[in-house]
C-alpha cells in the first residue's frame, strides 16, 4: 500500500465494503470521493451526478428529477433507491464503492442496510465531513465543474489556471443550476431536516467517523485515507 496521503501510483486493491461520505451540500464529499475512489480503484457513486446525467439525457427519470433538483428539494426515495440498487448490483462494486450524496433520508439508510447485509454481509463505514455552516454558501456559490471530466474547482479558493477552463482537459467550467443562493438555502434546509438525523443513526450503530472538513483539500484527503487504512 502506498504511504498514506501520498498519491497512489496505481489503485490500492479495493475497499472491501461500502463507504458513505456524509455531510451537507458543499462539505467536500464530491471533491474527496473523486480522489479517493481513484486511489482505491473503486466506483464513485454520486446520486447527484447520476440524476444530472439523467436530466441531461432527458430520460423519464431526469424529467421527474429536474424540477425537484431546481427547487433544492430531495428526489422521492423510491426513485433514488431503484437507481442505486441497480448500480450497486453491477460487478464493479464487488470490491467496495464510495457513496456520495446517498443515503439522505432514514428510509434510504434503512434500505441500504438491508441491501448491504443481503449482498455483502457487511455494514458500511460512514465518513462524516464536519464543516462550519458559515463556509458552505461561499463554497457552493464559488463552485465550478468541468463539463467534460467533472473536475471540481472554486473561483475563490481552488481556481483553475486559465479562468473558465479545466486544468486537466481544457473543458468548459460550468456553474450548477442549483448553486444559486436561493436554491442553496433550500438545499441546506433540506439537509438539516432530512439528512442530519442520519448522523445520529450511524453514530448509534458505531460506524460513523468524523473528519474535519475545514482543512485544506489535500489534508482532508490524508485524514480520510488514514481512516480507511485503520478500518481495513
Ligand atoms: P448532490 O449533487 O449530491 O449535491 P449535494 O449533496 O448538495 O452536495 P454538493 O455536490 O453540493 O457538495 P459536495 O459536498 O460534494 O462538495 P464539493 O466537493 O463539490 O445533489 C444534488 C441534488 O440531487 C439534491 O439537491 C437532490 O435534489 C438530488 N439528490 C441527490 N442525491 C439524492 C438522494 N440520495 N436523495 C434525494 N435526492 C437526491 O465542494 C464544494 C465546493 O467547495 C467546491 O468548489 C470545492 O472546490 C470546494 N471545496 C471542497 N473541499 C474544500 C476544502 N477542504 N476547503 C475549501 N474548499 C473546498
Amino acid at each position: 500500500m502506498p504511504e498514506v496521503g501520498v498519491a497512489a501510483k496505481g489503485p490500492i486493491k479495493g475497499l472491501g465494503r461500502a463507504v458513505i461520505f456524509l455531510g451537507p451540500p458543499g462539505a467536500g464529499k464530491g471533491t474527496q470521493a473523486r480522489q479517493i475512489a481513484q486511489d482505491y480503484g473503486v466506483p464513485h457513486l454520486s446520486t447527484g451526478d447520476m440524476f444530472r446525467d439523467h436530466v441531461s439525457r432527458g430520460t423519464a427519470l431526469g424529467l421527474r428529477a429536474k424540477p425537484i433538483m431546481e427547487r433544492g428539494e430531495l428526489v422521492p426515495d423510491d426513485l433514488v433507491l431503484s437507481m442505486v440498487e441497480e448500480r450497486i448490483s453491477r460487478p464493479d462494486c464487488a470490491d467496495g464503492f464510495i457513496l456520495d450524496g446517498f443515503p439522505r433520508t432514514l428510509p434510504q439508510a434503512e434500505r441500504l442496510d438491508e441491501i448491504l447485509q443481503r449482498r455483502f454481509q457487511t455494514r458500511p463505514l460512514v465518513v462524516h465531513f464536519v464543516v462550519d455552516p458559515a463556509q458552505l454558501m461561499r463554497r457552493l456559490t464559488g463552485r465550478r465543474t468541468c463539463a467534460i471530466g467533472g473536475e471540481i474547482y472554486n473561483v475563490y479558493d481552488q481556481p483553475s489556471k486559465v479562468p473558465g477552463r479545466c486544468d486537466r482537459d481544457g473543458g468548459e467550467l460550468i456553474q450548477r443550476p442549483d448553486d444559486r443562493e436561493e436554491v442553496i438555502a433550500e438545499r441546506l434546509a433540506a439537509y438539516e431536516r432530512q439528512t442530519r438525523p442520519l448522523v445520529d443513526y450511524y453514530r448509534r450503530q458505531g460506524v460513523l467517523q468524523d473528519v474535519n472538513g475545514m482543512a485544506a483539500p489535500a489534508a482532508v484527503t490524508k485524514s480520510v485515507l488514514e481512516l480507511l487504512a485503520q478500518k481495513r
